[in-house]
């Protein structure tokens, strides 16, 4: 794999959503630092992220959590060859944040500066494995995230097919959405995949997200079928949750895993890749690994969130191919991959 033929170190720093987040790659797959600062305990008190706090949250840590990044990788700006930051998608407030960071640090230090795309971080997330040497193109990557549910078909080094897509809700948002109806603490995901463990997945039948043909999605039915059943309970002391998120998660997993399954034989896929939030669900990773014979391959859980050692990976294969960008660049909060 081409990953030597040219050495970096990149400082990159990512802030789309609700982690404050700073990391110093080296080659593109090796993690010097990775500092990441979580928001995720005060949004909880408003069920959701709040984007007007994220981005004051920003503003205050993000000196710190550069440093430490800094410190950590025993560097300084010196010894960089470029800043990397995340320019879309996700929150504009938050992105701008991260933009005005990277473009002081690029104007001060006298660094390239790059944009990168947050979903691209999450499919280098896989680089940062001890697989990475046995990754393949092409490459089958299903990203679930609170944003994103997308399967894509990677050819190369930043060439990408997109497959299949959500019609409405994210995966990750459907788990963040019925963990509240559930009384859950939010976010919703971990908080399923911990309370489905004492639950029976087959103790209500939910419909299967699965649409007739292509590789969409489709989750808004199933969140629908989980409100109906809710609302059959005078309380959420009343409910069996274990049941109703164990339920819930296998109709999740089901309708990710048929599509996945489908496009892995029509494509000559030589790997299946998740990443992304929702990447990190146990059930998720043991259904995928269970019903394809390929490798299925996942990044450990820290990596599954949001944080910038995934976006110095994908910054590495931008730079080594001679991409540099300007400091006109802006944050385009609807970023697309493809
Ligand atoms: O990738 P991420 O940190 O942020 C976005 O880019 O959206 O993903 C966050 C999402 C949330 O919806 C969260 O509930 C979900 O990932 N998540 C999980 C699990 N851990 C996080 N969903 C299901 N099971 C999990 N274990
Ligand atoms: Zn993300």
């Amino acid at each position: 794999m081409e990953t030597t033929d040219q050495s970096t170190r990149i400082l990159a720093i990512e802030t789309s959503c609700d982690e404050t987040a700073a990391a110093v790659i080296a080659n593109g797959v090796t993690i010097l630092s990775n500092v990441v600062a979580s928001q995720t305990e005060i949004h909880a008190r408003y069920g959701g992220v709040f984007p007007e706090v994220a981005s004051r949250r920003h503003v205050e840590v993000i000196h710190p959590v550069v440093e430490e990044a800094m410190r950590v990788a025993h560097l300084g700006f010196g010894d960089l060859d470029c800043v990397a930051v995340t320019r879309g998608p996700g929150l504009v407030g938050s992105l701008l944040v991260g933009v005005n960071m990277a473009k002081g640090l690029a104007v001060a230090r006298n660094l390239p500066l790059l944009g990168i795309n947050h979903i691209e971080g999450h499919i280098y997330s896989l680089w940062l494995t001890e697989e990475a040497p046995h990754i393949r193109f092409p490459v089958l990557t299903l990203v679930v995230s609170g944003g994103h549910t997308e399967l894509y078909l990677m050819t190369d080094h930043g060439q990408y097919r997109l497959l299949g897509a959500t019609l409405d809700d994210a995966a990750g948002e459907a788990f963040d959405k019925v963990g509240r109806l559930l009384g859950l603490p939010f976010p919703g995901g971990p908080a399923i995949d911990a309370a489905s463990d004492k639950g029976n997945p087959a103790a209500f039948r939910f419909p299967r997200a699965v649409m007739d043909q292509g590789y969409d999605f489709s989750f808004s039915g199933l969140k629908t079928a989980v409100v109906r059943q809710v609302s059959q309970y005078h309380s959420t002391a009343a409910m069996p949750t274990a049941d109703l998120a164990a339920s819930f998660q296998s109709a999740v997993v089901d309708a990710l895993v048929s599509k996945t399954a489908a496009a892995a034989a029509a494509t000559g896929a030589t790997a299946v890749h998740m990443a992304g939030g929702v990447s990190a669900n146990r059930a998720l990773r043991a259904a995928m690994r269970a019903r394809l014979a390929l490798p299925v391959r996942v990044p450990p859980l820290a990596l599954c969130t949001d944080n910038a050692a995934m976006i110095g990976a994908a910054a590495h294969f931008h730079f080594i191919r001679g991409r540099r960008d300007s400091l006109d660049l802006d944050v385009v909060p609807s970023l697309q991959l493809v």
